[in-house]
């Protein structure tokens, strides 16, 4: 029987808790899928730091590096406003992606047929919608060196951050668009801003070059990424794969999770390179959304970011495609049925709490299960 080790790290604010909703899946599928999940839990962000002083410890990244999959909640919050900037929660996050080199982010952008008027655009604009954003994310301005802030003769401060790509760096994740594309609707769109930043110039040459050699079969088209911006809530049923850098991916990613109804609906699965022996992919999952402290602690939170992107660790760490099916499916029933958290609820409408949504996902499934 297929066993997988997980290691789970909730994180703050609303992390801990759509985390539960994920154990209370994994402890589901442990029963009645067939594969065993052995799972540990430790601590990331703020509270790793309010317990050891960094946001994550060795020992936690040394789990992160043998687990088949880390499953990821969220970091930060206003506790944490003025720690120094080393030690802030989102470096726990930024560490673990470096050193994991997970490398490929993927952002799908799915509307739900029952939540078409949730959003706030007009029906027919997202009706049907499934985009995928890939997001390159160990590179560029989050970890391009100088990275500093430096006080002048003249006493100014001045602080640099550098947009900073290598050619294996662009290539590798131009090849992983165009296979995600040949998997889906055979085209991908590259955003950046070549008329302005050299690394844009360099990553639109590299991306063409890649795909004149090894993918011809595949539609590319380049857009400057502001107007991808806009194009994105103009007409985003025109985009297949999106495939653009670290910041340009981070920003048009919430755009797309507004497109979908609430930003508590987006998952992601970053993923480092098959190892040449195993085939094996190092991988986080995590929902694209944050701590959300103006919720925290309510019980109010949107759980199906952090489920979906337990099906994404299904789908690409697990091998177990069906079982990924199945908590997409039983999502869908779920929202289906008219059930809603309050950011998806629309006004006057009554809406669920976490765990209610845990518990009707998990109904869901078992009835899908027969
Ligand atoms: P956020 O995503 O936490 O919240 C933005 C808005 O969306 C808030 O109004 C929040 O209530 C709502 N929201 C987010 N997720 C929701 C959910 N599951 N259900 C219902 N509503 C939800 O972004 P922010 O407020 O800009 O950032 C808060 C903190 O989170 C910051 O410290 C930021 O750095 C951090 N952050 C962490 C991650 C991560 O851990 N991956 C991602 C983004 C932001
Ligand atoms: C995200 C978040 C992170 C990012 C932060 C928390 C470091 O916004 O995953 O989208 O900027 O990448
Ligand atoms: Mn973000």
């Amino acid at each position: 029987m297929a066993s997988f080790n997980l290691l789970l790290l909730p994180g703050d604010g609303i992390g801990p808790e759509v985390m539960t909703e994920v154990g209370r899946v994994l402890t589901w599928l442990d029963k009645n899928s067939g594969a065993t999940f052995e799972t540990e839990t430790d601590l990331v962000g703020g509270s790793a730091y309010d317990a050891h002083g960094e946001s994550i410890s060795d020992d936690a990244m040394d789990k992160a590096q043998k687990a088949d999959a880390v499953i990821f909640g969220a970091v930060g919050g206003p506790k944490w406003d003025s720690v120094p900037y080393e030690v802030r929660p989102e470096a726990g996050l930024l560490r673990l992606r470096k050193d994991l080199e997970l490398f490929a982010n993927l952002r799908p952008a799915i509307c739900y047929p029952a939540l078409a008027d949730a959003s706030s655009l007009k029906r027919d604009v997202i009706e049907g919608l499934d985009i995928l954003i890939l997001r390159e994310l160990t590179g560029g301005v989050y970890f391009g060196e100088p990275k500093e802030i430096v006080t002048l003769e003249n006493g100014e401060k001045r602080a640099v951050d550098t947009q900073l790509y290598t050619t294996h760096e662009i290539e590798r994740i131009a090849r992983v668009a165009f296979e995600l594309a040949r998997a889906r609707n055979n085209k991908v769109t590259s955003m950046e801003k070549r008329n302005v930043m050299r690394s844009g110039v360099l990553w639109n040459q590299l991306v063409s070059a890649v795909h004149k050699a090894e993918y011809p079969d595949v539609e590319l088209e380049h857009m400057l990424a502001d107007a991808g911006g806009m194009q994105l809530v103009r007409w985003p049923k025109q985009f297949d794969v999106i495939v653009t850098d670290n910041l340009f991916g981070d920003m048009l990613s919430d755009v797309a999770a507004m497109l979908t109804g609430s930003l508590g609906m987006l998952p992601s699965a970053s993923l480092g390179a098959p190892d040449p022996e195993t085939g094996k992919r190092k991988a986080l999952y995590e929902p694209v959304h944050g701590s959300a402290p103006d919720i925290a602690g309510k019980g109010i939170a949107n759980p199906i970011a952090m489920i979906a992107s337990l099906g994404m660790a299904l789908r690409y760490s697990c091998d177990m495609g069906d079982a990924a099916d199945l908590v997409d499916g039983a999502i869908a029933d779920v929202l289906a049925s008219g059930a809603r958290t309050a950011d998806l609820a629309a006004k006057g409408q009554n809406s669920v709490s976490t765990s209610d949504m845990g518990d009707a996902i998990l109904a869901a499934m078992s009835k899908r299960a027969g």
